[in-house]
């Protein structure tokens, strides 16, 4: 047994999380986590919310309110979401909790007596109207790289080059639309140049794990050689520098934010947080759309690796591409896509959203979500193919054996079944979800196949015997079926372990235990309705998608 810690980015708080955010670390961190349970290792999963920073304190000002009532009032909305998606979470925290205040600070000084944090005095960029230092995400301009317009402080989305806000052409202040001046102000960097070498052999020794795009981003990253990289900003919220003549500056969002995995598991476990971030036995795997990758390949590796305080550093880095709405991007304030919320108003099953999330899953490339294909998807595969057979196995049970499982000699399924599932084991366990979710719908195919084959149907009027070996055999293949959709569609999965009377959570190691002979189905319903195409219309229209 494998002792392995899943991490999930913890998606900002000041919005309501939008399906990309959710397929792209949240629930992509749940399917791996669900999975590694059902193979008998220990899990500990999680999850969060990025509670600091200045669009937090924006936000509250835009809704009138303070920014504690602000981080409040999202934290209620992200665990809505989180639950009603079914994600199993084992701690759900946040990053402004007094525990992760308490560790932000310890490894703060730790780098500090360490001689890895440097002060520097910058000119930056400065709102006069706002009476404000711009952070990243609040000045925008033309990238000095590629001239695109619209990049942002921090870093262009159209060539993905770093960027220093000063270098910026034309720069705007997002906060009021003025145009800001430069003024001088110092800041705490994490020496970055001085860990390269360390940092580099520790992504050399682990990269073979890593997504594609997670390795080429941190290898560019490297390539231009690290520089120090500030880690405080002139804001009121967040957690106060604990330097003398430095308690008016915070730290930056993206320091306190990945030290919040440890912040919430101590949140979470207290002290037994170390037999998770301090036991070298464990593996941490760690979920993320791309835009994290170099906070999670290079920043936080440094703060840990710094402060020399023997903690876990990540192992395997997962990232996603983006899934967009259609050919745009999501984004609340036009009223594109979908969200959370509106997903739990959908009068859809979240497992149905979790089916066409996991099978549009951006593993290499952006991908889009588009309703037709949604509808297609849904009604064809998931409906048409692993919830029909169901239906059939169950109906024709009771409708030739009395509800009971028949007998059975032999089980003609089992060596493609174990092949399959053997090719399912070696996808997840590279978390290749979205190929791991069609591997079994290859499964649940076979099983159709079978029935259409043998049309036990018929096979009852003169070979009662032989119809029920059929049922039989496909009663057993609901065992397995149940356990490989279990990671991707929770609620169904456990509904069919339900009527074969079998306890999910005893995981793989039994799939192939046969049920007993004899055994009554309790039938549990239909397990998916049908999607309409009015009701696909509608949504459409709703969400102005495409
Ligand atoms: O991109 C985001 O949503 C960030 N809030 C992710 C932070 S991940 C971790 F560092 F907390
Ligand atoms: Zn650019």
């Amino acid at each position: 047994m494998t002792k392995i810690l899943v991490t999930s980015a913890l998606p900002y708080v000041n919005n309501i999380p939008h399906l990309g955010n959710l397929i792209g670390s949240v629930l992509s961190a749940d399917c791996y986590a669900r999975y590694q349970r059902l193979r008998g290792n220990e899990v500990l999963y999680v999850l969060g919310t990025d509670e600091f920073g200045t669009t937090t304190e924006n936000k509250a000002r835009e809704e009138g309110i303070t920014v504690e009532e602000l981080v409040e009032k999202y934290f209620k909305i992200h665990k809505e979401v989180y639950d009603w998606f079914g994600t199993s979470y084992d701690c759900l925290g946040r990053t402004t909790s007094k525990e992760n205040r308490e560790v932000a600070k310890d490894i703060f000084l730790k780098l500090y007596k360490k001689g890895l944090i440097i002060e520097k005095e910058i000119e930056q960029l400065y709102s006069e109207k706002s009476e404000t230092f711009l952070s990243d995400r609040f000045v925008e301009g033309e990238c000095p790289h590629c001239n695109a317009k619209g990049a942002r402080g921090d870093q262009c989305d159209s060539c993905g080059h770093l960027i220093d806000q000063k270098e910026l052409i034309n720069p705007i202040s997002k906060l009021d639309g003025t145009k800001p001046i430069l003024k001088k102000t110092k800041h705490l960097y994490v020496d970055l140049k001085k860990l390269q070498p360390t940092l580099e052999k520790f992504f050399n020794e682990r990269k073979d794990k890593w997504s594609a795009q997670a390795v080429s981003i941190t290898q560019q990253w490297f390539k231009r050689g690290l520089e120090p990289r500030a880690i405080t900003r002139d804001l009121k919220w967040g957690i106060s520098v604990p330097l003398e003549g430095w308690e008016d500056k915070v730290f930056y969002s993206w320091f306190d934010a990945p030290i919040g995995y440890i912040g919430i598991t101590k949140e979470c476990l207290g002290d037994k947080y170390a037999s998770w971030w301090k036991d070298k036995d464990i593996l941490l795997y760690q979920f993320m759309g791309k835009d994290n990758v170099p906070f999670h390949s290079i920043m936080f590796p440094s703060y840990l690796i710094g402060c020399e305080d023997g903690y876990n550093i990540i192992d395997v880095l997962d990232s996603t591409a983006y899934i967009n709405y259609g050919n745009a991007k999501f984004s609340k304030s036009k009223g594109t896509g979908v969200f959370g919320d509106d997903a739990i108003k959908s009068g859809i099953a979240s497992d149905v959203w979790r089916y066409y999330l996991f099978r549009m899953r951006p593993e290499d490339n952006d991908t889009e979500f588009v309703w037709d294909d949604f509808y297609a998807k849904v009604n064809n595969e998931l409906v048409g193919n692993f919830g029909n057979f169901v239906n059939r196995v169950v109906s024709l049970t009771e409708k030739f054996f009395e509800g009971k499982k028949p007998a059975k000699k032999s089980s003609p399924l089992k060596t493609d079944v174990e092949k399959l599932l053997k090719e399912y084991f070696a996808l997840l366990d590279r978390s290749r979800e979205r190929d791991a979710l069609t591997k079994a719908n290859e499964i649940s195919s076979l099983g159709n196949k079978f029935l259409q084959d043998k049309e036990p149907w018929k096979l009852v009027k003169d070979n009662l015997a032989e119809a029920g070996e059929v049922i039989a055999e496909c009663i057993d293949l609901l065992k397995v079926l149940s356990l490989v959709y279990r990671p991707f569609i929770p609620s169904a999965a456990e509904k069919v372990a339900q009527i074969i009377g079998f306890d999910i959570k005893s995981g793989f190691e039994n799939a192939f235990d046969e049920i007993k002979d004899g055994t009554k189905l309790v039938p549990q319903g239909i397990l998916f309705e049908k999607l309409e195409k009015k009701q696909i219309d509608d949504f459409r229209k709703k969400f102005s998608g495409k």
